[in-house]
Formats: C-alpha cells, sequence, structure tokens
C-alpha cells in the first residue's frame, strides 16, 4: 500500500537520484557536480559552469574557447521565429515570449532523437537571449535588432541586444555571477516538470517548455520581479521598515524571502549581495540598497525568514538599466542548463514518473438517470 504523505507540497520526499547538485548538503549549502557555488561564482565564468553541469566537468582553456566560439556562431534566430515573436503584443509577459519562443524553436529545429540532446541545449542557451531581446526590443522600440553580435560571454550578448551596445566589464561580470547562480537547484519545480516530461521519452523542447511556464509562478522564478516591484514603492530604509511591517501584520508574503529547503540562509544571497551594494555604489544609489538592507533586517528580527537568491538580484538587475519584467526570463537563460541536464540524466535511466495519489473524494456510486435528478 502506498505511503501517505506526511505533509503538503511533497515537502521532504525523496523523488529520484541526481549526481547534478546538492542543496541545503555539503560546503556552502550549494554544490554543482561536488563544487561549491560561492568557489564557482569566484572563479569561473558562466559559460564554464554551462559545461560543466551539461559535460561533467569543468572545461580546459581550450575546450571553453571551443564551446564559446560554437555558442556564439549560434545566436542567430530564424526567419520564421522573428516573424513569431514580431505578432506578439508589447504588454505580453516575457515569459511568455520565451516560452512561446522556445516551442516554436521546437518546430523549426526538432530534436529528431536523444543524441542530438547535447545539440539541441547548445542551440537554445545560445539563442534564447536573442528571442527575449529580438521580440523586446521590436516590440518596445520598433527595430529589428541583429541578434548576432560578437559578445565573448551570453551576459553581455544579451545586454548588448538590451541596450543597443556593448555591456561595460563590471556588468559583464555581474552577469557571469548571476547566471552562475542561477544555473542548478535540484529538484526544485521547475526541474522536477522538465523530468517527469523527459520521463515520458518526449522531446527537449516540450521539457524545456514546460518548466519555463512553471518558472513564471511567484513563487518560483517570479520572486525576482515581485521583489523589484516591492522595494520601488518604498522612498527609504525607514519607509521600508513601516510598510512591511504593515504587511507582515496582514500576513501577507513578502516576495524573496524564505525557501523549500534552506532554512537559515540560501548561500547564493550573500553573493548576489556583495555585487548589488558594488552597483548600488557604482550608479551612486542611495534608496534602493539601503532599502534592500533594512528589508533583510525586518524580516530576519520579525520572522527569522532570510533572503533567497532572487531578492538582491532585484536591485542588482535594476543597478544595470535591465527592465524589471525580463528578470525573469534571464533566470531561464541560465537555469536551461540545469534543466536540460538533468532532462539528460532521466533519459539515461528512466522510468516514466507516475507517483499514486491519496483519494479524498465520494465512495462508489452509481449513476442517477439524468431526469431524476436534483
Ligand atoms: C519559497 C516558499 C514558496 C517556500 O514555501 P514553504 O516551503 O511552504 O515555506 P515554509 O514552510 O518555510 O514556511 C514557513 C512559514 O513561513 C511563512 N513564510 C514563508 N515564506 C514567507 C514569506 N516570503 N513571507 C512571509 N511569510 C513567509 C509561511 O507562510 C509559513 O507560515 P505558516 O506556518 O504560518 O503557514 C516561500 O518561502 C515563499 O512563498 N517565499 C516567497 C516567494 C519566493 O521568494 N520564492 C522564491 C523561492 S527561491
Amino acid at each position: 500500500m502506498a505511503k501517505s504523505l506526511s505533509g503538503a507540497g511533497l515537502r521532504g520526499q525523496v523523488a529520484g537520484k541526481t549526481a547534478l547538485s546538492t542543496v541545503g548538503k555539503s560546503g556552502s549549502g550549494l554544490t554543482y557536480r561536488g563544487y561549491d557555488v560561492k568557489d564557482l561564482a569566484n572563479h569561473c565564468e558562466f559559460e564554464e559552469v554551462a559545461y560543466l553541469i551539461l559535460k561533467g566537468k569543468l572545461p580546459n582553456k581550450g575546450e571553453l574557447a571551443e564551446y564559446k566560439a560554437k555558442l556564439k556562431s549560434m545566436r542567430d534566430l530564424p526567419a520564421a521565429l522573428k516573424e513569431v515573436l514580431e505578432r506578439i503584443p508589447k504588454d505580453a509577459h516575457p515569459m511568455d515570449v520565451i516560452r512561446t519562443g522556445c516551442s516554436m524553436l521546437g518546430n523549426l529545429e526538432m530534436e529528431n532523437d536523444f543524441s542530438e540532446q547535447e545539440a539541441v541545449t547548445d542551440r537554445m542557451l545560445a539563442c534564447f537571449p536573442s528571442i527575449i531581446c529580438y521580440w523586446y526590443r521590436f516590440s518596445h522600440d520598433g527595430v529589428r535588432i541583429d541578434t548576432t553580435t560578437d559578445d565573448d560571454s551570453i551576459g553581455a550578448h544579451f545586454l548588448h541586444m538590451l541596450h543597443g551596445e556593448k555591456p561595460r566589464e563590471l556588468h559583464e561580470q555581474v552577469m557571469h555571477v548571476s547566471l552562475i547562480l542561477y544555473a542548478e537547484h535540484e529538484f526544485n519545480a521547475s526541474t522536477f516538470t522538465a523530468r517527469v516530461c523527459a520521463s515520458t521519452l518526449s522531446d527537449m523542447h516540450s521539457c524545456i517548455t514546460g518548466a519555463i511556464g512553471t518558472l513564471r509562478g511567484p513563487l518560483h522564478g517570479g520572486a525576482n520581479e515581485a521583489a523589484m516591484e516591492m522595494i520601488e514603492g518604498f522612498t527609504s530604509a525607514d519607509d521600508a521598515e513601516e510598510k512591511m511591517m504593515g504587511m507582515l501584520e496582514r500576513k501577507e508574503k513578502i516576495m524573496g524571502f524564505g525557501h523549500a529547503i534552506y532554512r537559515e540562509s540560501d548561500p547564493r544571497n550573500e553573493i548576489i549581495k556583495g555585487w548589488s551594494e558594488k552597483l548600488s555604489k557604482d550608479v551612486g544609489d542611495e534608496v534602493l540598497y539601503p532599502v534592500s538592507v533594512r528589508c533583510e533586517a525586518v524580516m530576519w528580527r520579525e520572522k527569522k525568514l532570510f533572503c533567497n537568491a532572487d531578492f538582491f538580484h532585484a536591485s542588482a538587475y535594476n543597478f544595470m538599466g535591465i527592465p524589471t519584467k525580463l528578470f525573469t526570463p534571464i533566470f531561464v537563460m541560465s537555469r536551461l542548463t540545469g534543466w536540460a541536464a538533468h532532462v539528460m540524466e532521466q533519459r539515461a535511466d528512466n522510468r516514466i514518473i507516475r507517483p499514486s495519489a491519496e483519494y479524498t473524494g465520494e465512495e462508489l456510486r452509481s449513476v442517477t438517470p439524468i431526469d431524476q435528478r436534483d
């Protein structure tokens, strides 16, 4: 007989095996293939970490150069995809745009069999920033941008297309760190979606499209946007404290705080907080960073709740001039690596994921003929 659930949300249940990451266990609390995320964020570029997650080892210089050159050559979009993007309205949510973009790509460049899984993943990694920015710049500025920049990294390519000029080194560096921090996180909701889809032997684009839809929600990836909307409504640290106390009294959820697995801190927070502070000084900000720091202090003091990866990402992205509604799609550009690696891992040792449910409905009954029903 199936065991009854001890709690909602499958919390604490082991739902499968992975060699990709650990959350809340060794090192600082998050490891990718045995490396501490802090170590990776301090010493690597995002492309090195993507290579590690997808191929199982850190690349040497030659392998990294080859990988980056390959990704660079795959940035352009097919004309049919550009046509679709041009038809999506300006007020669409960019997460819906990237979901559609991914799905459309699957129609145009389908994964014919699993031997193509690495190639289709590389293609998505290379062109997701192009999809987001092509739509954004066309719908908001009326321009058809060139999606084949010669920038060295995925993060720089994204910022270049978004702002129409090569990004500063500081911003490229922050993008590397941000994309590393978001790259992989064990059996979170979107990754689990991707694995469930993979377990039916579906194609890579379907797995990733489903994961994007799951990431979209404010309890998951959408939290960085919700955090931004909150902090930009505060005029000072004191104003933030007063308003947050009211929110807590009304038992409102504060986005960017708390975590399903971490209990005392999210290791990603310390890293992105440091970069947010650096960017704050760089732009001469006197509001957003002090407001964010006060929010963190109030939440810890009142609720023992800590900032997760999303909270200081909000101010960091804002300081780099990234529009709030593009925050979650950046998460997609990065987490794609984790999702695809999980799909490959699932495929390598697959059994269809099909749990059971604890039935809470009516006892067995028979159908009353329609003319005798109330
Ligand atoms: C991440 C999240 C979904 C985890 O949910 P969870 O595992 O159910 O959370 P917990 O079991 O730790 O919650 C314990 C208590 O703290 C409260 N809590 C958790 N996060 C909270 C938050 N951000 N604001 C206010 N209260 C919060 C819960 O409501 C719960 O209270 P209750 O016992 O009175 O119901 C949740 O913390 C949340 O909604 N955070 C905001 C969204 C967010 O930032 N998501 C990004 C995650 S990386």
